[in-house]
């Protein structure tokens, strides 16, 4: 295909990208972490749905049935099912606990399966030395598992905590650079995927 019509076919293209919050801390860096990745995004071109757990507010997992089932009995997982339902792609903004990641995020996850499938993910991972790499090589396996395909970069920001300051969190260039591969990535995957979904 050439530039010119390649360039059409993505001008019409239009990737939904589900940016999931995973910290619900008071005093949590993960916002301004994840309100920037929000922001370029969004100048990426994407459609945002931004999910702050901590707006979502769900409560332990409270389903009788396996969630593949879709057999659904409370208006909070009714909500969230459309919400997923509705994204081309998901972008978790993850901290590392305990070299794994956060229980707010493992919950949500849990609620739903098939809504997850056959969509792109990239993590964005943050913590102290490894850059919350431990929390996104276990996000890795839950998230295949339910038969979503990860893009191959990662965004690793170390020393995350002397990164944000005021309420905003301050990207170098490595960070941008990386994130926006991504983000190409994540339409890229998208477009792909799309009619398996
Ligand atoms: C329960 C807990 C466990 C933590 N475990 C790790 C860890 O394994 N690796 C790491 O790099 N940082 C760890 N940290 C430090 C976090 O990276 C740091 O507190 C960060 O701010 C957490 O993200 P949040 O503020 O968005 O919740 C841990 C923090 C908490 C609260």
């Amino acid at each position: 295909m050439g530039i010119e019509a390649a360039t059409a076919r993505l001008a019409c293209f239009m990737t939904t990208t589900m940016i999931i919050v995973g910290s619900v801390r008071p005093g949590r860096i993960g916002l301004p972490i994840a309100q920037w990745v929000r922001d370029r995004t969004e100048a990426a071109g994407h459609e945002v749905d931004f999910v702050d757990l901590a707006e979502l507010a769900l409560p332990f997992m409270d389903e009788p049935a396996h969630p593949s089932k879709r057999q659904y009995t409370q208006p909070h997982t009714i909500a969230w099912s459309e919400r997923v339902d509705a994204a081309d792609a998901v972008v978790l903004v993850s901290p590392e606990y305990n070299h794994s990641y956060s229980p707010a995020l493992k919950n949500a996850i849990d609620f739903l399966a098939q809504e997850w499938q056959g969509k792109p993910f990239g993590v964005v991972s943050y913590g102290g030395a490894s850059g919350g790499l431990r929390a996104a090589a276990a996000l890795d396996q839950v998230m295949t598992t339910l038969g979503m395909v990860r893009v191959p970069v990662d965004v690793a920001i170390n020393g995350a905590g002397g990164l944000v300051a005021d309420g905003t969190f301050a990207a170098d260039s490595k960070h941008v650079a990386t994130l926006d591969r991504m983000l190409a990535e994540l339409s890229r995957y998208d477009e792909v995927l799309r009619p398996l979904r």
